[in-house]
């Protein structure tokens, strides 16, 4: 059994840069390409484990290249893959594209396998995810897995968290399974419909989601803002922490996610677990690629300590 569970998608992200993306019809020449694994519950899986979390990745990967690709990073970083079912169809993929000045990105998500990940899959994890202190899920995968696995924690007691990413509309009643979620401004803004352009937007979205039935708290994730933690008694905002220069933000949210839940499971006050997930997502901007950017415990602790 492991203290966090994890629902999610692995996708091999093959990350291109360069100056704008082509329209319809047309080639460009990019100035690079990397390939990396990827995938927002894989990343946060990662980061979990690399933040000295005991974690369960639940998952299904094609048995190719880039299901390979998916194995070597979490036996890397010392996640728990053994709920993870390979089949014959492929292992995902993203398209990344990254602007080369500003870089910002653009992403489409092929799930392959992970498509495949419906309630009867979960429901046979059932005993891993009553088992943790903490479940975790994101909406890369089918909806009703992530609410079916959801239902499962609950009822068991298990502190659940939702990163509702990518932006979606959610099934009712849905954010009334989940302790914590944690959406950035955008997904925040397709939840609630509340505009989130400023500290005071992101707490009348935090109101929404406490309304909506989410029982502990939101933490809004705000890129180079940091996040704001608003509960129903205290809405505090963490700044991030600086850590050196911006290289990639692609997997910045997913970096928080993974410490957040670290330190959850830790038993850490939710004040302190938002800083924690903060200087783990602090540290992995200022590195290329999502799961290989994550920050190692001790590089976290340092980042706090200097604080
Ligand atoms: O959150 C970042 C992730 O989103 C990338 O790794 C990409 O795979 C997409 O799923
Ligand atoms: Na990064």
């Amino acid at each position: 059994m492991s203290d966090v569970v994890i629902l999610g998608v692995f996708v091999a992200d093959t990350a291109y840069r360069a100056d704008r993306q082509p329209r319809m019809g047309e080639t460009i020449l990019g100035r690079s390409f990397a390939l990396g694994p990827g995938g927002k519950g894989s990343n946060q899986a990662v980061a979990c484990a690399k933040a000295g979390a005991d974690i369960a990745f639940v998952s299904r990967i094609g048995r190719d290249p880039f299901g390979d690709m998916a194995m070597a990073a979490w036996e890397g970083a010392g996640v728990d893959a053994s709920a993870v079912e390979r089949s014959d169809e492929a292992t995902g993929a993203a398209y990344i594209f990254i602007d080369d000045a500003t870089g910002d990105n653009a992403i489409i998500i092929a799930p392959g396998a992970a498509g495949g990940i419906d309630a009867g899959f979960v429901e046979a994890q059932a005993d891993l995810i009553r088992g943790a202190k903490v479940f975790v899920t994101q909406l890369e995968q089918p909806m009703p897995a992530a609410v079916r696995a959801l239902e499962i924690a609950r009822d068991g007691g298990v502190t659940t968290v939702l990163n509702p990413a990518p932006a979606a509309k959610l099934p009712e009643g849905m954010l009334a399974l989940c302790d914590w979620v944690t959406p950035n401004e955008s997904e925040a803004e397709a939840l609630t419909g509340v505009s989130v352009a400023d500290l005071d937007g992101a707490r009348a979205a935090g109101d929404a989601l406490l309304a909506a039935g989410v029982a502990k708290g939101a933490v809004l994730t705000l890129g180079g803002q940091g996040a704001l933690l608003h509960m129903a008694d205290r809405s505090i905002h963490v700044p991030v922490f600086p850590a050196g220069p911006v290289v990639e933000t692609t997997g910045a949210g997913d970096a928080f996610n993974g410490g957040f839940v670290a330190a959850l499971a830790e038993g850490r006050d939710p004040e302190e677990a938002v800083r924690f997930g903060c200087a783990t997502a602090s540290i992995s901007v200022t590195r290329a690629g999502t799961a290989p950017s994550m920050p190692s415990r001790a590089e976290i602790d340092a980042l706090l300590a200097g604080s």
